[in-house]
């Protein structure tokens, strides 16, 4: 398999200088969000089973993994937007001491989401209201959620469009999002989604709806401007070399199983588990000479053993990973959980 050279790789992911000041991460005993065996069911199927991890505060976190790994069922039960009765959740989702949060309420998540957790989706075009104008749809959340006047929202809207580099904000406010390039339209939702100063900004593939030219001044647009005040950042990417260039540490997700996860430079430049280091394999460089695709698609949920969902693909396989499930273990600076890890 082919090695992935992170400098070229970060190189090529090009964000296109270094990153503004930021405050560091706090260590791991005190983290802004803790999920431990997060399990949701969609009928029949576990969708997540057993998901555990930390975000540290003022930390940047990728989530990574195939389609259909569940990267963005992840993200929306953060931000409450799964809950039951539609779903089925066990365990817990702790945000800075509210408690466990799985079994909230929606007037619960009323005072969370828009509020101290906010996201922002893969396209900005269909998160946006076509009905209303930009300046509508920033200035709500403004008076709503912070109680400012009709006139301090505007004054505040425009301020927001200013730092997320929208040029002549004023008259922004009064245009609709089809009056706007899908860029734009990003970074409206960019400063919608930092508006109330979240805790926790969720960006779900943030870039991929847009022209890979401007892909990198928008991830570092949310990278600074987060940073700037301080909030805690969950991606979900699938760009590896992207993920190990904007993320403390990450996630790596497959079959709604957490395969391996720790400080993202760790995982990256050794991975231990067998689907990160395939993972790995398939990231194109332009040096590339031959790339290594996993091992047929993605299976289905009917398919997937119970116990390690990766086995069925995995060249490392042994008899016992198809019986018992790998439990997530610390080993060399990260979690891995398989029962046969690269070394
Ligand atoms: N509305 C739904 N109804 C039933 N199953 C769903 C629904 N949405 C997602 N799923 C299931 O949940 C799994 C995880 O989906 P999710 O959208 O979280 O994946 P993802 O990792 O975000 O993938 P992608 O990279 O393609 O966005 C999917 O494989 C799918 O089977
Ligand atoms: S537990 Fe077994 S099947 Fe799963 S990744 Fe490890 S070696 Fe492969
Ligand atoms: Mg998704």
């Amino acid at each position: 398999m082919k090695p992935m050279d992170l400098g070229a790789a970060r190189a090529a992911a090009t964000l296109p200088a270094a990153l503004g000041q930021r405050i560091e991460p706090t260590r791991e005993a005190d983290p802004l969000l803790a999920v431990e065996g997060l399990s949701l069911t969609r009928g029949e199927s576990l969708i997540l089973d057993d998901v555990s991890f930390t975000l540290r505060r003022g930390a940047t976190l990728g989530l990574v993994g195939e389609s259909g790994a569940g990267k963005s069922t992840i993200a929306l039960t953060l931000i409450g937007l799964l809950r039951a009765p539609e779903v089925g959740l066990a365990g817990t989702i702790d945000l800075d001491g509210a408690g466990n949060v799985t079994q909230a309420n929606e007037a619960a998540w009323l005072k969370l989401r828009g509020r101290r957790v906010t996201m922002i989706f893969q396209d900005a075009s269909a998160a946006l209201n076509p009905c209303f104008t930009i300046g509508r749809q920033i200035t709500t959340p403004l008076r709503r959620v912070l109680g400012l006047s009709r006139s301090a929202a505007r004054a505040r809207a425009i301020e927001l469009l200013e730092s997320v580099g929208l040029n002549d904000a004023p008259s922004r406010l009064s245009a609709y999002p089809h009056q706007l390039s899908g860029g734009m339209q990003q970074r409206v939702m960019i400063a919608i989604a930092l508006s109330s100063n979240p805790d926790l900004l969720l960006a779900d593939e943030p870039t991929s709806a847009l022209d890979v030219t401007i892909q990198a001044q928008i991830i570092r647009l949310i990278l600074d401007e987060s940073r700037r005040r301080s909030a805690s950042c969950i991606f979900v990417l699938h760009d590896l070399a992207l993920a190990s260039q904007c993320c403390d540490d990450i996630v790596v997700l497959y079959g709604g199983q957490v395969m391996e996860t720790g400080p993202s430079r760790v995982v990256l430049e050794a991975p231990m588990h067998p689907y990160t280091q395939a993972l790995k394999g398939c990231v194109l460089e332009f040096d590339t000479e031959e790339l290594e695709p996993l091992p047929s698609g993605a299976p289905s949920f009917a398919s997937m053993t119970p116990a390690c969902r990766f086995a069925p693909r995995c060249p490392r396989a042994l008899d016992k990973c198809s019986a018992t499930k790998p439990p997530l273990v610390e080993t060399r600076g990260r979690k891995v959980a398989c029962w046969n890890p690269v070394t």
